[in-house]
């Protein structure tokens, strides 16, 4: 499955998101390749930052012919996490042209309810060539115990795309760990945040099931 983590407002936690689906999916035995297909580099830089090999293949495709240079190099994993840019570009609509999945973190406030309108009209744009393009929305950095999550849901429902019901939330270890280019599930694999991408993950792959 090719998942393509995509949202022109920047920090809404895709390169975080991305880097964390993909260990996760890789600790469960896949060959996981992480496409770092924004310029800024992050996930590279992330990569860069361990002191060991990553779990799974980071490598930067940062062109917007990722939907003709992708396939190629895909057949060789079992899943594809695509980290896209800020901002709207030819680079996203690329990375959504080459995806089997579509995935939109937002943060819960009504702003990036509003911005998710940039994403929404380019998945759009695509699904006339791709109908099998699929898309849901993740909430990222709700803060625990509050009820602001909910709304958010119900906001995101008008766009009419699915909103996921695993959901992030603001955790210090998710900041704390992309400094040393790890992840929670090597720092904290008991805590809450592990288990929050673990059930991301899982969703995700169930989605990808059914077609
Ligand atoms: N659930 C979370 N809990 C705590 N911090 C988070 C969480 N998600 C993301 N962050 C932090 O928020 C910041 C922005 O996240 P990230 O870089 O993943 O966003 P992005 O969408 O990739 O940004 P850009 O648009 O610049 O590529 C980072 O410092 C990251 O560590
Ligand atoms: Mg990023």
């Amino acid at each position: 499955m090719i998942i393509s983590v995509q949202n022109q407002k920047g920090g809404v936690g895709k390169t975080t998101l991305a880097i964390h689906i993909s260990h996760a999916l890789a600790k469960q035995g896949a060959m996981v390749l992480l496409v770092d297909a924004d310029p800024q580099g992050s996930a590279r830089d992330w990569a860069a930052a361990r002191e060991d090999q990553p779990p799974f293949s980071v490598v930067g495709l940062d062109r917007p012919t990722i939907h003709r240079d992708l396939p190629p190099m895909a057949q060789n994993y079992n899943h594809v996490i695509i980290d896209g840019p800020p901002r709207v570009s030819d680079l996203a609509r690329s990375a959504i042209a080459a995806a089997d999945l579509v995935l939109i973190p937002v943060q819960p406030s009504p702003y990036d309810v509003w911005a998710a309108k940039e994403v929404f009209d380019l998945i759009q744009e695509a699904s006339v060539f791709k109908e099998k393009l699929k898309s849901v929305f993740v909430i990222n950095r709700k803060i625990v115990n509050t009820a602001i999550g909910r709304d958010v849901v119900e906001a995101l429902s008008g766009y009419g795309l699915p909103v996921l019901k695993s959901q992030v939330c603001q955790r210090v270890p998710f900041a704390e760990s992309a400094a040393t280019g790890q992840t929670v599930l090597e720092t904290n694999p008991n805590g809450q945040a592990a288990q929050e991408i673990t059930a991301l993950a899982r969703e995700l792959l169930e989605l990808g099931h059914v077609s």
